[in-house]
């Protein structure tokens, strides 16, 4: 595959927003310190066309850690019997958001694990009183793969995207970070279903999650541009104590960010968060994000005293500037470096 060139293969996916499975696998295989100032570049400039200088926030509500699955990846997979598990009522929901909306945050992502005591009536009581009380905000569910008609009466109640990562668009390694009653397909279909519904759709990946190869992250990258989603969340596979995956290496920032690049050069609008796993691996991993690329970032908004037990990873940080409490700093951090994070819903701009 030597005939290729990267900076060539940059410039021809900014032109065209698209490459072969295999001009994606090179592009990978053949980063190198060059050619990745050239890509960031380039998206950091097609990013500013549409985006300008705004950034996005988005109040993160981890609604409960009950999952019945269990993602070989993931800290509250059902197996780990060490977790401590909670499920945040309707009310703490609802002061999340007042909060939230007190700090300037006008989009709420519920996010939790597969837990069945959030039936669809649950939920719909949940958006309901949301945008009643916040009419000017977006709800964003995050909370793992339902069936069509249960999406579309949560879209019909109100909510606006719902994010499902993809996790991996190849079969067979979606088989390996998975028991085997989670269906590649399932999942698939789940995100068809989204878009065909009217969200706001996002899926993602963990960048070096075990037996992820330059392969598998080429058809992310296709799968990416046929999908065309809206949203689409990525961040390095940082390893837990408590899965089958501890002893395995944590994903790093330079290909994070590197693919946070490509992503951006596929979907010039796309909303694209530096992730709480990146801001997890270093102090400026976020904002490198941001220089990278990404317009959107997602400060946790859950309550202080199940922050903790939100564990998906070792290390996760939830203090600081990843606190929605901390948004001054982070505000103060961005600012010095050229960006303003707005008060605003945050949809994606079509052009
Ligand atoms: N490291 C990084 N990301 C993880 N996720 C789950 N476990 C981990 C981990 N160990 C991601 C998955 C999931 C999202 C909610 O968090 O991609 O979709």
């Amino acid at each position: 595959m030597s005939h290729y060139d990267n900076n060539t293969l940059i410039q021809k996916l900014a032109e065209t927003h698209s490459l072969s499975l295999s001009e994606y696998q090179f592009l990978i295989t053949h980063r190198d310190a060059d050619s990745s100032r050239f890509l960031t570049a380039l998206a950091a400039d097609v990013r500013k066309k549409i985006y300008g200088n705004r950034i996005f926030i988005r109040g993160l509500i981890e609604i409960s850690n009950i999952c019945k699955n269990d993602c070989l990846y993931c800290g509250i997979r059902k197996s780990n019997t060490k977790c401590r598990r909670y499920r945040l009522t309707h009310d703490e929901i609802l002061n999340c958001c007042r909060e939230g909306y007190a700090l300037g945050f006008r989009t709420f992502v519920l996010q939790g694990g597969e837990d069945g005591a959030f039936t669809d009536d649950t939920l719909c009581q949940i958006i309901k009183s949301i945008k009643q009380e916040y009419p000017d905000c977006a709800v964003t569910l995050s909370l793992g793969e339902r069936s069509f008609e249960s999406f579309r009466t949560l879209f019909d109640t109100g909510a606006d995207r719902y994010l499902l990562r993809h996790e991996t668009a190849d079969a067979d390694h979606y088989a390996l970070l998975h028991p085997s009653n989670m269906q590649f397909q399932s999942r698939m279909q789940a995100l068809k279903d989204l878009k065909a519904i009217g969200y706001q759709t996002g899926c993602g990946f963990m960048v070096g999650s075990p037996f992820q190869t330059p392969l598998t992250l080429a058809k992310d990258l296709k799968f990416i541009e046929e999908f065309a989603p809206d949203m689409c969340g990525i961040g390095p596979f940082l390893p837990h104590h408590a899965t089958p995956f501890a002893k395995y290496p944590a994903g790093s920032a330079e290909l994070t960010c590197f693919l946070l690049s490509v992503i951006r050069l596929i979907r010039p609008n796309i909303l694209l968060p530096a992730t709480t796993a990146l801001g997890s691996l270093s102090d400026d991993g976020r904002l490198e994000g941001i220089l990278a690329g990404a317009n959107v970032i997602m400060p946790n908004l859950s309550p202080q005293s199940v922050r903790a037990d939100y564990q998906l990873y070792d290390n996760k940080k939830h203090s600081g500037s990843e606190s929605a409490q901390g948004l001054s700093i982070l505000k103060h951090q961005f600012q010095s470096v050229g960006y303003e994070i707005v008060t605003d819903r945050g949809d994606i701009y079509h052009i």
